[in-house]
């Protein structure tokens, strides 16, 4: 129960495991002294320094920016990937969401193309590789141009931007029952294809990261809708639809 100064305790159970190919469980745990503030990863910081201090192996999680910017502190947190609180990734989860004494579950991403590495950590580099199939504009469209030089309608700006805000955090893959990264691969096709330095590479591009994709083992999108109702960054399942266009165009204009 919460103290005087207001420091609050939980029941958790933390997904534990040795390693890729070890078995896991969930473990009990108490931590106490947790400022409604905080944010759920400093309480697994304090956690930690808690079984460090008793001669534990601390809990291993994912974490860098801690600001909702990087997309590597992935967990899921009473079954929803980031928490409970929707557009809100787990390092801005603030404590103060979960009542004094609340019991909390959090477990690591699951899907085939996640493999756990340890505990909480997943192995992401699935996405990475989807991008480097075509998730960028490799011709040279010259130095950073002058300030309204390439026209660009603010709607259009505007939807480009909203794709870009994804940070690849695989939220969307871990909350789909078929473990389907299109929403991530729709975002980061939407992205470039919307703007004029990414046209050129248009068809090639929506080829082989589907191609991609397809052989890191996601599964197809059945549209559950889970990926848009998980995502902390309010990427829509326009995205996807925008894929499926684009690839039907590019397969017709490439003949394949
Ligand atoms: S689409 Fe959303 S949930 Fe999926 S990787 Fe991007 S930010 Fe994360
Ligand atoms: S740690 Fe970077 S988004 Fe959470």
């Amino acid at each position: 129960m919460s103290t005087r100064n207001g420091l609050r305790s939980y029941s958790l159970k933390i997904w534990r495991q040795a390693g890729p190919d070890k078995p896991g469980n969930l473990v009990d745990y108490a931590v106490s002294g947790i400022h409604p503030d905080m944010s759920f990863l400093e309480m697994l910081d304090q956690l930690n320094q808690d079984i460090v201090c008793a001669g534990g192996e601390p809990v291993a999680f994912d974490s860098d920016c801690r600001e909702g910017i990087c997309g590597t502190c992935g967990i899921v947190i009473d079954g929803r990937p980031h928490g409970p609180l929707v557009n809100v990734t787990a390092c801005n989860l603030r404590m103060r969401e979960f009542p004094d004494g609340a019991a909390i579950v959090a477990e690591p991403f699951r899907a085939k193309a996640f493999p756990i590495v340890k505990d909480l950590v997943i192995d992401r580099s699935a996405l990475d590789r989807v991008i480097q199939h075509g998730g960028y504009v490799s011709i040279n469209v010259g130095s950073a141009a002058e300030a309204n030089q390439m026209p660009i309608p603010k709607d259009i700006a505007e939807q480009a931007m909203d794709s870009a805000a994804c940070i690849g955090c695989g939220a969307c893959v871990a909350s789909c029952p078929n473990a389907s990264a299109s929403l991530f691969v729709g975002a980061k096709i939407r992205q470039m294809m919307l703007l004029p330095q990414g046209k050129a590479e248009r068809t090639r591009r929506v080829l082989e990261m589907v191609q991609q994709m397809d052989a890191e083992g996601f599964g197809d999108c059945s549209n559950h809708g889970e990926c848009e109702a998980a995502c902390p960054k309010a990427i829509t399942l326009e995205n996807i639809a925008t894929m499926r266009r684009e690839y039907v165009r590019a397969a017709l204009k490439s003949g394949c």
